[in-house]
């Protein structure tokens, strides 16, 4: 597994430093994408600086943190071949995986704990997608990006 590729915004500091001391704990290599300093600061620059990394094949799998991780998957979203979830939960970060191939996983520094949002990336990052009819449904989430509306 290439190492995952993660950042945050000023509102996630503290949560991406508990991401990452576990990640240090459990032997989960990581590409720090920032921002690294408690100034205020703009979530889709560092949303774009993930995306492109998967994008350019340096990392297969990102997590992103914010306030409340929901900014951070909207601006992911917006990103070719990007699928972001925001989860809150062990059982939507597995399912996400299982069924939606999700990529990029969001989290909230102002929603959920240090230790559920460590339980939900290990479950994220050690979850394989199922393919089969998912598959199926996954190729035509990417299509709505070639579609004009
Ligand atoms: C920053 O105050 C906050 O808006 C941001 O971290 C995020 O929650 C946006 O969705």
């Amino acid at each position: 597994m290439k190492p995952i590729a993660i950042a945050c915004d000023h509102a996630a500091l503290n949560l991406k430093a508990e991401l990452l001391k576990h990640f240090d704990s459990t032997g989960v290599e990581y590409v720090d994408y920032g921002t690294y300093e408690n100034k205020s600061c703009n979530y889709p620059d560092y949303a774009e600086k993930v995306c492109d990394a998967i994008n350019e094949g340096k990392s297969e799998l990102g997590i992103l943190v914010c306030g409340t991780g929901i900014g951070m998957s909207m601006a992911a979203n917006k990103c070719k071949g990007i699928r972001a979830a925001c989860c809150t939960d062990t059982f939507s970060a597995r399912f996400t995986r299982l069924h939606n191939d999700a990529n990029v996983l969001c989290m909230g520094e102002r929603v959920i704990g240090a230790g559920l949002a460590c339980d939900i990336a290990d479950i994220f990052l050690n979850t394989a997608f199922e393919g089969g009819r998912h598959q199926t449904r996954v190729d035509m989430v990417m299509a709505l990006e070639q579609k004009r509306k």
